[in-house]
C-alpha cells in the first residue's frame, strides 16, 4: 500500500512537471518571438546609421539620426506607404528597379549589405 502510494505520487509529480514544462514553453514562445523581432529592428537601425554600412543618413532624414542629408525624401510613415514589405525591401535591395537613374546605392545587387542586413533594415524602416 505504502509503495503503491509513493509510486502514484511520483507519477503525479512527473505528470505535473511535464505539464508545467509545456505551459512554460507556451508562455515563453511569444516572448521569444517578440525578442527576435526587437533584435532585428535594433540590428537594422545599427546598420542603417553606420556610415560605413547603410549610411542612409547621408541622403535621408530618418528617425533620430544625427546630421541627415536632404537629397532624398525623409523616411517617414513607411508602414502606411509600404503596406507591401517586399516593395520596400526591393527599394533598398536595388533602387534602380523603380528608378533607373536613382543615385541610391543598390545595396543588395552590389552586395554592399548582406541579405540579412537588408531584412533587418527593412524591418527597422517599417517602424518609422
Ligand atoms: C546616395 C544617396 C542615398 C543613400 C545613401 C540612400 N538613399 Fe534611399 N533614396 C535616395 C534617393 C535619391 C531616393 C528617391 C528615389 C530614387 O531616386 O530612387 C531614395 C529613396 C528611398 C526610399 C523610397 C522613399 C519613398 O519615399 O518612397 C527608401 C525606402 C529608401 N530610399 C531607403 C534607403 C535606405 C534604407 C538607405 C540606407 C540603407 C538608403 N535609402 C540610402 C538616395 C539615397
Amino acid at each position: 500500500m505504502m509503495r503503491h502510494t509513493a509510486q502514484s505520487i511520483s507519477k503525479k509529480v512527473m505528470i505535473i512537471a511535464a505539464l508545467s514544462g509545456i505551459a512554460a514553453f507556451a508562455n515563453l514562445s511569444p516572448a521569444l518571438a517578440a525578442d527576435t523581432a526587437a533584435t532585428a529592428i535594433e540590428k537594422g537601425k545599427a546598420v542603417a546609421v553606420d556610415r560605413k554600412k547603410g549610411n542612409c543618413l547621408a541622403c535621408h532624414a530618418m528617425d533620430d539620426g544625427a546630421l541627415p542629408g536632404n537629397i532624398a525624401p525623409p523616411l517617414v510613415s513607411m508602414k502606411l506607404r509600404y503596406p507591401d514589405r517586399a516593395k520596400l525591401r526591393e527599394q533598398i535591395w536595388d533602387a534602380t528597379i523603380r528608378n533607373p537613374n536613382s543615385i541610391m546605392p543598390p545595396f543588395g545587387r552590389h552586395q554592399l549589405l548582406s541579405e540579412e542586413e537588408i531584412d533587418n533594415i527593412t524591418d527597422y524602416i517599417l517602424t518609422l
